[in-house]
């Protein structure tokens, strides 16, 4: 265990990567109970990498015969994108036991944050499609900064930027080190294209339209030309935005039943927020990092 890492408590390294605590049973539960279906759709994403907007968006995407995007009452007007796509190994820490995933409807949209060496056998084994999200390591650390220290605020403790910025740089953050993570699924994905979707948040802010199309395809739902002549990727990437889904009021005042708001998950949603926090040791200090991490992968992060 390591002191601090998270919400002024320990994390725990397991199987290479840290995790607190409270997680860990919801991690293990994972691992030995859950049997994935060929016909599964599992997000993972490095945490603060634009989950909440990838689950509205595959939920919409996927949804889109039964329930239309130009319907009144769709479902992400009145439910949390947390609560339609469920993360795998929080469901136990949250409900306090495993869901019956083998209830949902087929296919089943699902989410973690475990890296690809830890994901269950059956998860790799089957024809279970993930789509991976990352972001650039410094949007995501500011993130994941003003994060922790928002569910900690009734701890009467925070984390210093400069001490959480540390640990990020040994490699310690929620299911890290970031590089391990990012680096096995680009890996993966590169040898497994059907398989393994590998998606940007930088990249879908700059071209919502071609990669929300480029998500559909992978999933074998594309979007026709009859449906995008009637407004439905404009539709759904307006029902999906920061300003619409932070602005909802399941959003603005719901809860988990662990008592953390969902307002917790929008914040700013932009490209770039690292440049008000950032010094320039910071920087440098990161950039030699990731540079000798990722060097030769191909994998090349944008920071504007
Ligand atoms: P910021 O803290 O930089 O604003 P996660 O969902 O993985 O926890 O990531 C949360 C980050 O995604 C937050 O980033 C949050 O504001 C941003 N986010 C949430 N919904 C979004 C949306 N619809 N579009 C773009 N960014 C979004």
């Amino acid at each position: 265990p390591k002191d601090k890492g998270w919400v002024g408590s320990y994390v725990y390294n397991y199987q290479g990567f840290w995790t607190p605590p409270r997680f860990l049973q919801g991690v293990i539960a994972f691992q030995q109970q859950f049997q994935a279906e060929d016909s599964d759709i599992i997000l993972v994403t490095t945490p603060k990498s634009g989950t909440t907007w990838l689950k509205s968006l595959l939920f919409t995407l996927v949804n889109q015969v039964k329930h239309s995007i130009f319907e009144l009452n769709h479902p992400l007007l009145v439910n949390n994108p947390h609560f339609l796509v469920p993360f795998l190994e929080h469901a136990l820490y949250i409900d306090g036991r495993v869901p019956d995933f083998s209830t949902f409807t087929s296919p089943r949209l699902l989410a973690t944050h475990v890296p690809f060496a830890s994901l269950p056998k059956s998860v790799q084994d089957s024809k279970t499609k993930l789509v991976y999200l990352c972001r650039n390591p410094r949007d995501t650390f500011i993130s994941m900064w003003h994060f922790t220290n928002n569910l900690i605020l009734h701890h009467n403790d925070t984390n210093s930027i400069e001490e959480m910025f540390d640990l990020f740089c040994e490699g310690v953050s929620l299911y890290g080190p970031f590089w391990n993570h990012v680096l096995d699924y680009w890996k993966q994905s590169i040898e497994n294209p059907t398989k393994i979707l590998f998606l940007m948040y930088e990249e879908i802010k700059k071209k919502p339209k071609i990669l929300l199309k480029r998500l559909a395809e992978f999933l074998e739902c594309p979007i026709s030309i009859e449906e995008e002549n009637c407004g439905v990727v404009d539709e759904i990437l307006k029902m999906c935005s920061f300003e619409n889904l932070s602005n909802l009021e399941v959003n603005t005042n719901g809860k988990f039943s662990t008592g953390e708001a969902y307002n917790l998950f929008f914040r700013k949603g932009e490209i770039g927020d690292w440049k008000n926090y950032f010094t320039i040791e910071m920087s440098d200090k990161l950039n030699h990092i990731i540079e000798e991490k990722f060097q030769g992968s191909g994998l090349k992060f944008s920071y504007v």
